[in-house]
């Protein structure tokens, strides 16, 4: 049985804060201990190139996101943990992806669109400081995953339309060279808390609220001692709804710990003593991790060794792999067209394009028409039911261009495919259908 494949990569442009240790780190600690689960976690330092242009920035945050997951508990021995820039099958990956993804597609990708429609709004040029490698982003992220074949990726709720697009470019490679790929999915933790920071916002490093998950003690009870609260004096009850040091509490307390706390709000404890008993906690679980982190980032070149280490076992699942897909797109040894015959997908992406039919969540039947590289063309609406959809496509396969201002309705316009790509699909429809 082949084990279930997890991988997630944390971005080399910051220093860990606590936020980020109970969002991520700590569950994918936790989830590495599973059984029939193999990890990846590794440190995308290409894409922190990405939004971040100090390299001494870039060098130092390798080493203290590194740092923080082996404190945390994270055995090299038993995960693959590795740097993306210590794999060059990575970037090789991402240009073959690249080339099977519709333009339009990345398009559609948030944090270009949103790079847009700030421009847009400030009356300046679209594209106005949007480098190629945002508008690559998703291409490189597709190449991450699908490189290892894995099925779950734990990602915020911010990256899910990141996954949709491995997806999509995986079946396209699939169609048209064989079955590769994996098609990975979104792992949506729901029970992960968010941590509230300093000002009772998420805690993040945009809102410079942030407790850095390996302050020094001292520190750390400073930063504890400036978090937000109400202005209720000793004695008076408080809140624990809405209370930034109470959810913080609970982040790292048991549920007994938890419901004595809550009693002691109830009872009118000082905020001054809240903050002393939320700092003896989170230091109570911290403390015995700084130690490690600090002697690991205390050693780079034993950290540099572990890295490469990692890189060289996760090379030897990329490297055979990366032959397998240039062998399936065609950059072969010239000597080898023989021995392997006529590709086994010649003539295929001569093939039609072809409606699919699909339910939806809100119980209406859709259809969407996708060309043979698997790009979408065209979308419906939602149909009460599959015989109105039955309808609508035999309409479009037998009348062809003519039937889309009947069915104008009918059909949502799909952002960046040119009328005459539509036109020429539904053509080449009509024709196989008269053949
Ligand atoms: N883009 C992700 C983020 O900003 C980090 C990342 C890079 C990633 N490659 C990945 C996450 C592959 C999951 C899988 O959070």
């Amino acid at each position: 049985m082949t084990s279930l494949r997890v991988l997630t990569g944390i971005t080399t442009t910051g220093t860990p804060h606590l936020g980020n240790y109970v969002g991520a780190i700590r569950p994918a600690v936790a989830a590495s201990l599973k059984s029939g689960t193999e990890s990846f976690y590794f440190l995308a330092d290409y894409h922190a190139l990405i939004k971040c242009e100090d390299p001494l920035r870039i060098q130092r945050s390798t080493l203290e996101i590194a740092a923080s997951w082996l404190a945390a508990g994270l055995d090299p021995q038993r995960v693959f943990f590795y740097r993306q820039s210590d794999i060059p099958e990575i970037p090789e990956l991402t240009w073959l992806l690249a080339c099977v993804t519709g333009k339009g597609l990345l398009n559609r990708a948030h944090a270009y669109k949103a790079s847009v429609d700030k421009n847009t709004a400030a009356g300046t040029e679209p594209d106005t400081d949007v480098t190629a490698g945002l508008f690559m982003y998703p291409v490189l992220m597709a190449a991450d995953i699908l490189m290892f074949k894995s099925h779950k990726i734990p990602v915020g709720r911010d990256q899910i339309q990141h996954i949709e697009m491995a997806r999509d470019m995986a079946s396209s490679f699939n169609h048209l060279y064989g079955e590769h790929f994996v098609l990975p999915e979104a792992a949506i933790e729901e029970s992960v808390a968010t941590l509230p920071g300093l000002d009772g916002r998420k805690m993040s490093k945009s809102y410079d609220n942030t407790i850095p998950l390996f302050a020094p003690r001292e520190q750390l009870r400073r930063l504890i001692a400036g978090i937000v609260t109400d202005s209720r004096a000793p004695g008076e009850p408080k809140d624990t709804e809405g209370s930034a040091l109470f959810q913080l509490y609970q982040a790292f307390a048991s549920a007994e710990e938890t419901s004595a706390l809550r009693q002691a709000y109830a009872d009118g404890i000082a905020w001054g003593d809240a903050k002393q008993v939320l700092f003896e906690r989170i230091d109570r679980e911290v403390a015995p991790m700084r130690a490690r982190y600090e002697a690991l980032v205390a050693d780079p070149a034993g950290m540099e060794t572990l890295l490469l280490a990692g890189a060289a076992k996760a090379r030897q699942l990329a490297t055979p792999f990366m032959a397998e897909l240039r062998q399936a797109v065609g950059l072969r040894r010239l000597n080898a067209v023989a021995a392997s015959g006529t590709p086994a997908t010649a003539g295929r992406s001569a093939s039609p394009p072809a409606f699919k039919q699909y339910r939806e969540k809100d119980g209406q039947f859709y259809f969407k028409l996708v060309d043979a590289k698997g790009r979408l063309l065209l979308q419906s609406a939602g149909f009460a039911s599959p015989r109105d959809a039955g309808k609508a496509i035999a309409r479009l396969q037998d009348e062809g261009e003519t039937a889309l201002a009947a069915l104008a309705g009918q059909l949502a316009p799909v952002e960046g495919v040119l009328p005459e790509d539509l036109s020429m699909a539904l053509q080449a429809l009509k024709d196989a259908g008269n053949a």
